[in-house]
């Protein structure tokens, strides 16, 4: 017997429609409800578009190329979420946050789960290579008083642009990350090594894709962090170089203002001791407001 709404032949003006309605005894209403919205959404662009077949074809074996490159490292299908700006817009759409709350942005695929907890100021630049780098500030509630037994989980790239997961063998496990907790005072510091600006994994589709949009696959010089505390909301986020050459053109789209830091370079060998590093070292101030969590 035909039910009701899969009376309707499929027609080019109602595609849509007939395609929806066929959906109707969906068992997941939120399932129905992203399907209706995908299913208007993509049709409008094929009419705005009119692919040829050659052209329909040619994103199929793109998106066939894109999966086939997938494996337990390797996350395509999220680079190309990154570099169409999809991954910013739901990282801010999940961390709205009020008002002096620091801001969040994207994860990337270079973060590990398991990395040490070291004693505050240690130097987690494990290879002593680039230039020295000392990195302090406070985490705050947004009423600015500070946090105490906040978590503060930090990683980054080498003064080559590259993560230690990426070359392993070549740098030590876990160089550049380590966990920090504040003490009453909320405030953190540590020695590492300045960063880098790096290339997203371009050697696949997406990187392909990239090129042929005239677009590069770098990521300016940043630290990343996630910050916890408890009552409050985790913050996952990167600081950034202002001076780096890709600042204002990050493949990803996770650059924004609040999270510019000021990379100083300090010749001076007093400040240079009472850092614990060498003359000249990169000083870099950044304080996190974590949001409290809503009841
Ligand atoms: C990262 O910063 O680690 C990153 C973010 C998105 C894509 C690739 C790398
Ligand atoms: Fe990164």
């Amino acid at each position: 017997m035909i039910d009701e709404h899969e009376h309707g032949y499929f027609t080019e003006p109602n595609s849509a429609e007939v395609v929806v309605a066929r959906n109707k005894n969906a068992k997941d209403q939120r399932l129905a409800q992203v399907m209706e919205v995908i299913t208007r959404k993509l049709h409008e662009a094929v009419k705005e578009i009119e692919p040829t077949q050659e052209e329909w074809f040619s994103a199929i074996m793109f998106l066939t190329r894109t999966g086939q490159i997938c494996n337990e490292w390797r996350q395509e299908y999220i680079l190309l979420s990154d570099i169409l700006g999809v991954s910013m817009l739901v990282d801010a759409i999940n961390n709205r946050k009020p008002s002096g709350a620091s801001e969040s942005t994207v994860l990337g695929p270079f973060h590990v789960a398991d990395a040490p907890e070291l004693p505050m100021g240690s130097n987690i630049c494990l290879d002593q290579k680039g230039e020295p780098m000392f990195v302090h500030g406070r985490i705050l509630d947004t009423e600015g008083n500070p946090i105490a037994g906040a978590k503060i989980d930090v990683w980054q790239a080498n003064d080559e642009g590259f993560y230690d997961v990426q070359q392993k063998g070549i740098q030590p496990d876990f160089n550049l990350r380590g966990v920090f907790r504040t003490g009453a005072d909320g405030r953190y510091w540590f020695r590492g090594a300045k960063p880098k600006y790096y290339p997203i994994p371009d050697d696949g589709p997406v990187g392909k894709l990239l090129g042929a949009l005239g677009r590069h696959p770098y990521r300016p010089a940043h630290l990343h962090y996630i910050v916890e505390a408890e009552g409050f909301d985790a913050l996952t986020t990167h600081i950034f170089d202002p001076d780096d050459p890709y600042i204002h053109t990050d493949a990803v789209f996770g650059v924004k203002q609040s999270l510019l830091a000021q990379f100083r370079k300090v010749e001076d060998a007093e400040a240079a001791a009472k850092a614990d590093v060498a003359a000249p070292f990169y000083d870099v101030e950044f304080d996190f407001v974590l949001s409290r969590k809503k009841k």
